[in-house]
């Protein structure tokens, strides 16, 4: 974790945020290539699941949203972490992470119980210190819209993007008429007030989510969640997050969250053991039925068959995209060969690295090179968007430093390119990350080759 901590600073992937200022807990900024990174794979779950489908539409929802909207969906009143506090230092822990740290399974367990097991157990805090009872901690930030601050000017930054989507359901279904089933995809932000940030951007306290609220009728839902399983592994699939390294784990039915019948937690092998990345939930019709009450507006559809008004049961898929980048990154770091021969590569998917190709003059100092090199630049910038230059130290060092970021594929322009080997002119010299191998490629076949490559 920490040479993957090390790489992501080092070479612009992610930065502790407010850095220069000491950092803000919690709190991680993406740098060139890590929001790169971050784009590619936003762009791709949104092709996957929104515009590749014909049953999926998407939103943009505001962030900050009417109070009585998480009065509705249950989080003023539930969206809780269990807190304990060192009576003597006043500093403040997840309680369950006390316990799971002195190998006391939290799971089941309610206030009362984590309180006692603390105490019987003779637990102490970090500073060892005794702890006081546990309490409820409410996670939402808030804050006060407009200029007056009193109850009714409360909002709150959301804790999850799923509630922009069931408060526009009525809107969507009477813009656009879809028929059930048919789900809303959202990406954005997310923020929660966690007690104890940590694991790099594993538990932050502002990330961001790719969510789906999918609707069925009610007696489909198995079938759907079962869908569902399989969409989310080929998502996995698709990203480079290997089938190995996920564990299912079924959400026992005292651990559910307020508004689930079922929830299926994906779980990876992170370095800092097997954790959340992915959940996939069978939330009823719990949010659309708590919205049409506390709005008195109809949060239905219209049968076609039956002419009836229908409130349809919700599947939600939902995909932390900081964790994702997390597993991506873990998935793909690996350290290659001994001594001067080492390298440490990321085999990131083609589709997602923050560089497909970067372009290289065998040497800096000869001007044919150079604009030969620059043109071709050009070229692969139009063709493949992100394409990067290297014109520094030796042809190895290049290939070292592209290896670390991901960069698929390195095209060097050399004397034979301008027909100095008269055979090879307009060719290059292509090498592969993953194998190293080099191939001699003519340039008006670069395009071609290079896509096939990279499907
Ligand atoms: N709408 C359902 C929902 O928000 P969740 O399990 O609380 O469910 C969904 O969160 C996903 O968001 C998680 O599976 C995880 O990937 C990500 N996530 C949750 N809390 C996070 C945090 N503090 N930092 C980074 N990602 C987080």
């Amino acid at each position: 974790m920490e040479q993957l901590i090390s790489l992501c600073k080092r070479r612009g992937f992610i930065f502790q945020g407010s850095e220069i200022y000491g950092g803000l807990a919690g709190t991680w900024d993406y740098g060139p290539l890590g929001s790169e990174l971050k784009r590619n794979i936003q762009n791709a779950w949104w092709k996957m699941f929104v515009t590749d489908r014909e049953d999926m539409y998407g939103v943009d929802a505001a962030i900050l949203m009417n109070q009585n909207v998480w009065k509705a969906s249950g989080h003023v009143g539930g969206f809780v972490d269990p807190l304990v506090e060192d009576l003597v230092t006043k500093k403040r822990y997840r309680a369950d992470h006390i316990l799971e740290q002195n190998n006391i399974n939290p799971l089941g367990m309610n206030l009362d119980d984590m309180s006692k097991a603390i105490s019987d157990n003779g637990i102490k805090s970090p500073d060892g210190n005794v702890f006081g009872e546990v309490r409820t901690f409410n996670m939402m930030f808030h804050t006060n819209v407009g200029a007056i601050q009193d109850e009714t000017s409360i909002s709150y930054l959301r804790p999850e993007t799923a509630q922009g989507m069931f408060v526009n359901f009525k809107n969507v279904v009477d813009s656009l008429h879809p028929k059930l089933p048919f789900g809303l995809g959202q990406i954005g932000k997310a923020f929660r007030n966690e007690i104890a940030p940590r694991d790099f951007v594993f538990r932050s306290r502002e990330f961001e989510q790719m969510e789906i609220e999918y609707f069925v009728k009610e007696q489909d839902w198995e079938g759907r969640f079962s869908d569902w399983i399989n969409s989310m592994y080929e998502w996995m699939d698709l990203v480079g997050i290997p089938r190995s390294s996920v564990h299912e784990l079924e959400v026992a039915k005292e651990d559910l969250a307020h508004y689930s019948k079922r929830t299926m937690d994906f779980e990876f092998d992170f370095p800092f053991g097997r954790k959340e990345l992915y959940g996939l939930a069978y939330r009823t019709n719990f949010d659309l039925n708590n919205h049409a009450e506390a709005s008195k507006v109809g949060l239905y559809v219209v049968d076609d068959e039956t002419s009836e008004k229908v409130v349809p049961h919700c599947i939600e898929p939902t995909f932390g995209l900081d964790r994702t980048i997390l597993a991506v990154l873990a998935s793909a770091y690996h350290e290659e060969g001994e001594g001067d021969d080492k390298r440490i590569v990321l085999k990131l998917k083609p589709s997602i690295a923050p560089y497909k190709v970067c372009v290289s003059p065998l040497l800096r100092n000869k001007p044919e090179l150079m604009d030969k090199a620059r043109a071709l630049h050009s070229a692969m910038k139009k063709v493949f968007g992100n394409v990067t230059w290297d014109d520094n130290g030796n042809i190895g060092k290049r290939y070292r430093r592209q290896d670390e970021i991901g960069t698929p594929y390195c095209i060097v322009v050399d004397f034979d390119t301008l027909g100095e080997n008269t055979d090879l002119l307009d060719t290059v010299t292509v090498r592969d990350r993953d194998t190293g191998t080099q191939e001699r490629v003519a340039i008006s076949n670069l395009e071609q080759f290079l896509k096939e490559k990279m499907q």
